[in-house]
């Protein structure tokens, strides 16, 4: 956690799963009832969907640019639908591909805190890039945003780095989950 910039995440904050994709499964199962508003990146994560969707949640799309989620159109919409979380995937969206820039990520934190909406940043593209490195994931940059780390929760993976793109039944590579204490009791 320290060598992607979140100093302060201790154990008790943390949960290592099977995968992202089990992470968000927990999310789903222990935050969702039926007919809660969950936003999402339209487009987003196909697996996502339909896991949101097992659990009853109705989904809102907020438009995505190459710059990320706008956030202007994602501010309406949370204070419209008053939304259970916001689901993003701020590094390499899938399948958007875009990349959020850092300006964005900080109006997101800064919403969050504004409105006392969760988020939850899924970031299993945030260590494979070429050139460039990405701007700070939305969990590095929660500590410059007060308030701002109490409604995240962040969804790593190894298994999109370690094996990138060689799909070799290494599904089971742990990744971990971070989130406030709160949460990641509620999920344990
Ligand atoms: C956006 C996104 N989240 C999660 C996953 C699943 O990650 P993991 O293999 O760590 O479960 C993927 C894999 O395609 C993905 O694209």
């Amino acid at each position: 956690m320290a060598q992607k910039g979140a100093h302060d995440v201790t154990a008790d904050q943390l949960i290592v799963t099977t995968g992202s994709q089990q992470g968000l499964d927990l999310i789903g199962k222990t935050m969702i009832s039926p007919g809660d508003k969950v936003i999402v990146e339209g487009p987003t994560f196909l697996a996502t969907i339909q896991c949101f969707r097992l659990y009853g949640a109705e989904l809102i799309s907020a438009p995505v640019d190459g710059h990320g989620v706008k956030t202007d159109e994602l501010e309406k919409l949370i204070a419209e639908h008053k939304p259970k979380f916001v689901y993003l995937i701020p590094t390499f969206g899938n399948p958007s591909g875009a990349l959020m820039n850092a300006e964005r990520r900080k109006k997101v934190l800064e919403m969050a805190v504004k409105h006392q909406t969760l988020i939850v940043e899924d970031d299993p593209y945030g260590d494979l890039y070429f050139g460039e490195t990405p701007p700070p994931s939305l969990l590095a940059l929660s500590s410059t945003v007060p308030g701002s780390r109490e409604l995240l929760v962040h969804c790593g993976s190894l298994s999109e780095s370690a094996v990138a793109r060689i799909a070799c039944g290494l599904d089971g590579c742990a990744c971990r989950i971070a989130g406030p204490r709160h949460h990641v009791q509620a999920v344990q």
